[in-house]
């Protein structure tokens, strides 16, 4: 069986980054993958075209399935996100982010924890809806629709469920935003009434900050408003050693498209210093979402293979690998995985 699959290789570290992931899916699953390469971000600004140009859009739609690389999105400038603009365009409603303590990442604050974040995509303060009301003062309008809170607790509770997973924490500052963090609490509430074989708690935002900090082996899956998610998803991966080892998928019910946690780390971009691993993990649940469950778990054994040895990490792990030297490791650990 052969795959096409949308590759946008990203901005800043993107390259590199993406670059070392296909090497390690290509090893996986013997060349079985045909990439569409599109550009993306200031690839494609570059070229005259738009961040998001329709032929990236039409790949994706045509592939269902995308591996990005992080995109580069300035600061100030009325510049739109392209994450933003493609998880809109695609319906790409839940952003999955599994956050799990790796073996041999020394850098790692706490151990044991096994948590999964997943936040709404679509909507919430990210809905992009900004104006000027008069000079001097903006107004940004947080978007909640029963439609949106409803279809990501259902997703939620659906993954708890088919993953063995036991108990949901649902996050709300209903308190403060009775109406709009209200409703996605009620519709979670609803959904939660459909499974009562899984423990939910409610949690508020703060709340959720603090216990995080003070005990994050206690949460199974979180689920979030997109705001809160972008927020406690960078939270969670400096529990676990940082941004460099934290995957990621944004999934719709026709689309999905898979990429990490992490920006385009301009600070050390071109200098071979990025971590191939949040990346490659992230490629490794595109594995599994599309059915190739044993190439999956090759790679994600020679991740614990190789940060075990503890021979080949890069910098922001406290080694002094290249980017090159960590995905030739991987490689190596992918051959001798069975
Ligand atoms: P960032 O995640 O790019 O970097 C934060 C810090 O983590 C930096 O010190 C960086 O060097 C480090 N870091 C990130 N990934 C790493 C890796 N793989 N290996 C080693 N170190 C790593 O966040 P920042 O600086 O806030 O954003 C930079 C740009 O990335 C912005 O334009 C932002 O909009 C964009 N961005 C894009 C995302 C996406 O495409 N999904 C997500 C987050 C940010």
């Amino acid at each position: 069986m052969r795959y096409p699959i949308t590759l946008m290789e990203g901005d800043g570290i993107g390259p590199e980054v993406t670059g070392a992931a296909v090497r390690v899916v290509d090893c996986a699953v013997d060349g079985r993958i045909d990439w569409e390469r599109v550009p993306a971000g200031l690839a494609a600004t570059g070229r005259g075209l738009p961040p998001f140009p329709p032929e990236a859009e039409a790949s994706l739609r045509r592939t269902r399935i995308g591996l990005k690389g992080p995109l580069t999105t300035p600061v100030g400038t009325g510049f739109r996100s392209v994450n933003v603009t493609m998880r809109q365009a695609l319906d790409l409603y839940a952003c999955l982010r599994p956050v799990r303590s790796l073996p041999g990442v020394k850098k790692a604050r706490y151990q044991g924890v096994d948590l999964v974040l997943v936040r709404e995509n679509t909507e919430g303060l990210y809905s992009g809806v900004e104006h000027e009301v008069v000079p001097g003062v903006v107004e940004a309008l947080k978007i909640v629709t029963r439609r949106a809170s409803l279809r990501v607790a259902r997703w939620a509770f659906e993954y708890a469920r088919t993953q063995g997973r036991k108990k949901i924490t649902v996050v709300h500052k209903a308190t403060v935003m009775p109406l709009s963090d209200g409703l996605f609490l009620d519709c979670a509430r609803e959904v939660a009434a459909d499974y009562p074989y899984l423990e939910v708690e409610t949690m508020l935002l703060d709340n959720l900050a603090m216990e995080l900090v003070r005990d994050p082996g206690r949460f199974d899956v979180v689920v979030l408003g997109n705001l809160d998610g972008d927020l406690v998803s960078d939270l969670c991966a400096g529990l676990v050693g940082g941004l460099g080892v934290v995957p990621g998928a944004n999934i719709g019910d026709g689309h999905a498209v898979f990429e990490a946690v992490h920006g385009s780390a301009p600070d050390i971009a071109g200098q071979g210093r990025a971590n191939p691993i949040a990346v490659t993990l992230s490629a490794a649940l595109m594995l599994r979402h599309i059915g190739e469950r044993r190439a999956a778990a090759r790679i994600e054994h020679a991740v614990d293979a190789v940060l075990s040895a503890g021979a080949t990490l890069t910098p922001d792990l406290g080694g002094r690998a290249s980017t090159t030297d960590l995905c030739e490791a991987l490689l190596a650990a992918v051959e001798a995985s069975p």
